[in-house]
């Protein structure tokens, strides 16, 4: 560890400044560790992480393959903020890792643009930033490297699921009526899964997107946008929900209005992530697909931290695999082999 001898100390700064501020406190072990400064190993690599918050299954399943990986067992001590969706805290951690002078930050952004300074900051402090998850708009030289989701790619599969399911059922030649879920607008997750999909609509004129609207990634403004879908418009056949936990929402409402989805009803459902309580939900009959987007980078953030330290270069762009389950599927098989 470089710089972990100062970590106890301003922490302890930290600390102070935030309890004389009078600040509301946000979940942070940067306050959890002050209790416990002694503890900090000097052998460990000090990583500080913003997380961008709770918002989906995903995210905590993100968190957790963080946090199980980055643990002194593999040579690290974790920093670890919960933004709780808000650009300005994740701002704030950044800045306070800066201050604690942390070996490596790493930088979960909760939108694309508005990180020039921060990470301009952390590069003038020479402390390299490693992005996950979503990506931030700001010159290469300002991280090391990003690991995440093609989310384009994934926008595109969905596009191509959906041409052939309507193929399929002999509709493919109908007029489709289409509305999106979106997810936190400027997000990388929304825009790559938008556009996507998008590229696949222009080949079919024939599909119509009545309405998209953002629904934060969040069940409960999943269930509340679809309700107001559903109210303006009588002929959805299709909804594309940019998570799962945006689609859990969607088809509580379409329940609840006397209406029906899944393979056997009425409005097509497709979902990204692809996580445990997706799989449920197609094998309930609620949602055709789910287009995975793989949270577990805990492992891969470890191996790419210790290359770094060895003084190795990494890849720029790092993609995770992902696949794509539907109910035409083994679901249940599959389920069993599913790590979150
Ligand atoms: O950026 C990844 C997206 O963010 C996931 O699809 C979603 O569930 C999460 O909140």
């Amino acid at each position: 560890m470089r710089r972990g001898k100062w970590l106890g100390f301003m922490l302890f700064l930290l600390f102070a400044c935030n309890g004389c501020a009078g600040e509301p406190e946000r979940e942070t072990d940067t306050i959890a560790y002050t209790q416990d400064q002694t503890e900090i190993d000097e052998g460990l690599t000090v990583v500080g992480v913003s997380q961008i918050g709770a918002e989906s299954d995903w995210r905590i399943a993100h968190t957790e393959s963080i946090r199980s990986a980055l643990v002194p067992e593999n040579g690290f001590y974790l920093l670890f903020d919960d933004a709780q969706q808000k650009q300005e805290n994740q701002i704030k951690a950044v800045r306070d890792f800066i201050l604690q002078d942390v070996d490596y930050i790493v930088l979960a952004p909760i939108v694309e643009t508005g990180w020039d300074a921060v990470l301009q900051e952390a590069k003038e402090a020479d402390i390299p930033v490693i992005l996950v998850d979503r990506m931030a708009e700001v010159s290469e030289d300002l991280y090391t490297c990003w690991l995440g989701a093609d989310f384009e790619a994934e926008g595109k599969n969905a596009g191509k699921w959906l041409e052939e399911y309507l193929a399929q059922a002999g509709r493919a030649q109908e007029e489709i009526h289409i509305v999106t879920l979106q997810g936190t607008l400027g997000a990388s997750a929304q825009i790559g899964r938008t556009e996507g999909f998008a590229s696949v609509m222009k080949e079919h004129a024939n599909w119509n997107m009545l309405e998209m609207q953002d629904a934060e990634y969040t069940q409960a403004k999943g269930r509340e946008v679809m309700e107001d879908l559903l109210d303006k418009y009588a002929d959805i056949d299709v909804v594309i929900c940019e998570n799962d936990n945006m689609a859990f929402g969607a088809v509580d409402a379409i329940k609840a209005a006397g209406r029906t989805c899944g393979p056997e009803g009425d409005i097509t459902i497709l979902s990204f992530d692809a996580v445990r309580a997706a799989f449920d939900a197609m094998l309930a009959g609620d949602i055709n697909a789910a287009f995975e987007c793989n949270p577990l980078h805990g492992p891969r953030l470890v191996q790419i931290i210790k290359e770094l330290e060895a003084g190795r270069p990494v890849d720029k762009i790092q993609y995770m695999e992902e696949a794509y389950f539907d109910t035409d599927m083994d679901l249940e098989s599959i389920r069993e082999t599913r790590a979150y």
